[in-house]
């Protein structure tokens, strides 16, 4: 059997240990000969890096292992990238989320003006990238979480429409579980079809793998509970927070009730809800660095001073799955059925071809082929249509340099009330983050 080499491109990531612990989890079916951690910032990864090299030495010493900031050695000899970088850091997640606040707009890591700033921060980041991937190892697969995920696979396709990248999210996949929890069967035992943009989507089937149709069933449910199980079903989401993002989204399923929600509608459907819930001296990325990351960097350190990995720290999680799923269907051709990011080309009959849509495809050795979903309804059609015009306004804003377009597309950004509140968040968005956007004229 072919053993792997796989690079996972922002390394210090909170998310790095748990998709190594499931690499190693499922390395009879998927076998690996080298892993290599890659990051920019040396000092953060490091600490992750001398854990999993104990945590390797222990479990799996054949397999080659290291971490560097040189992206030379990282990209040689790859067969996929895992990427998952935060260009900027939590430090930048915070201000996002901070700036609109004050002027009671939503703020999010990648809904809205926040979800821009991350964007225009991102871009440069994920094309260095893929220059390195293409450059080192041409025939690499680059298998993408880095956010803004919609931002990101709009500048893969006006910029590098050749390459071999694979935008993902792993909100579907746990929201899944979750449906998957509420009708009593295992997540691979649901069959979904489902349309939309990155954190913006419907799904409009789910059935059981007969054929029966879920969805009474689950709307009975979710128009009551949301997405809230009785039994819990995943390990990520599972924060005060995100319950209560769970729960709303039995409103979004009253506004239309033809189709089950992708719970990041609330940002856009009810943003006046939003903004009164929010603490504006605190948000979700303080939560984060108070919780998911002292958690895993003290567990990191940990690992480091006791020389054993053998405490169990590191914890694999559910957002790992897919990734690792993904990698194995393009290695193995195993034609499996995933949500992806790609760029519509009639996928979606009445939608833009040139819009990045999430959509089923079937995934394979040649990447994801979608599926057709057919036409989708009004009210669906014109909330990404003012959605999409807001992404591409941003990839053309980050190419351009262009102000007035990053201003165009904050205005028209449905959780920003008019153009002044627009230009004043944005004035303050370009001061903080001047080390990281391209200068606007
Ligand atoms: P994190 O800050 O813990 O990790 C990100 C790492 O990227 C950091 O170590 C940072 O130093 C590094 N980095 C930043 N810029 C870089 C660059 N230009 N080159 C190389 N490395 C760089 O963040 P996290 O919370 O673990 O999340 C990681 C990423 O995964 C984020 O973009 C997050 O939004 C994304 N994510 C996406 C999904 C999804 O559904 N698509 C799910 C979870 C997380
Ligand atoms: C979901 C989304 C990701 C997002 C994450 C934020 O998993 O699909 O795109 O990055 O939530 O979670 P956090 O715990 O960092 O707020
Ligand atoms: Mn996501």
């Amino acid at each position: 059997m072919k053993k792997y080499s796989i690079v996972i491109a922002g390394g210090g990531s909170t998310f790095t240990p748990g998709i190594v612990m499931m690499l190693l989890d499922n390395i009879d079916r998927f076998p690996l000969r080298k892993l290599m951690l890659y990051d920019n910032d040396g000092q953060r990864q490091g600490i992750i890096g001398e854990a999993l090299e104990i945590v390797l030495k222990e479990c799996a010493p054949d397999i080659e292992f290291s971490y560097t900031t040189d992206p030379e050695v990282a990209f040689t000899d790859a067969d996929f990238c895992m990427a998952h970088i935060r260009v900027g850091k939590y430090k930048m997640r915070e201000a996002d989320e901070k700036i609109p606040l004050k002027y009671n707009v939503v703020g999010q890591e990648t809904c809205g003006p926040g979800g821009i700033a991350y964007g225009m921060r991102s871009i440069g980041g994920m094309m260095d990238l893929i220059d390195y991937m293409e450059k080192y190892s041409p025939n690499c697969w680059m298998l993408n979480y880095s956010n803004p995920a919609s931002i990101v696979a709009e500048a893969c396709r006006a910029l590098k429409p050749k390459a071999k990248v694979l935008n993902i999210c792993d909100m579907p996949v746990g929201t899944l579980r979750r449906m998957a929890g509420i009708v009593g069967l295992q997540p691979k035992d649901l069959e979904v079809r489902y349309f939309g943009l990155n954190h913006f989507g419907w799904w409009t089937s789910v059935k059981d793998t007969k054929g029966n149709d879920l969805m009474p069933q689950l709307k009975e449910f979710i128009s009551k509970h949301g997405y809230i199980t009785k039994k819990e079903v995943e390990s990520q989401h599972m924060d005060e927070s995100w319950q209560e993002t769970h729960l709303k989204a039995r409103d979004i399923l009253a506004v239309d009730p033809t189709f089950l929600p992708n719970t990041y509608l609330k940002y856009y459907l009810f943003q006046d809800y939003v903004v009164k819930h929010s603490n504006k001296e605190y948000t979700r990325a303080n939560e984060v660095m108070d919780g998911r990351e002292k958690d895993v960097f003290d567990a990191a350190k940990s690992i480091v001073k006791s020389g054993t990995a053998k405490g169990g720290e590191f914890h694999i999680d559910s957002h790992a799955t897919f990734i690792v799923d993904l990698a194995r269907a393009i290695a193995y051709n195993t034609h499996e059925r995933m949500l992806c990011i790609v760029e519509n080309n009639g996928a979606i009959a009445n939608f833009d071809f040139d819009a990045m849509v999430e959509v089923p495809c079937i995934v394979g050795s040649c990447g994801p082929e979608p599926l057709s979903m057919g036409a989708i309804p009004i009210f669906q059609k014109g909330l990404m249509q003012q959605q999409l015009a807001v992404e591409k306004l941003v990839v053309q804003a980050w190419i351009d340099g262009s102000y007035q377009k990053l201003w165009q597309a904050l205005t028209l950004s449905k959780t920003v009330p008019s153009a002044s509140v627009a230009k004043e968040i944005l004035d303050d968005l370009i001061e903080v983050n001047k080390e990281y956007w391209p200068e606007l004229k």
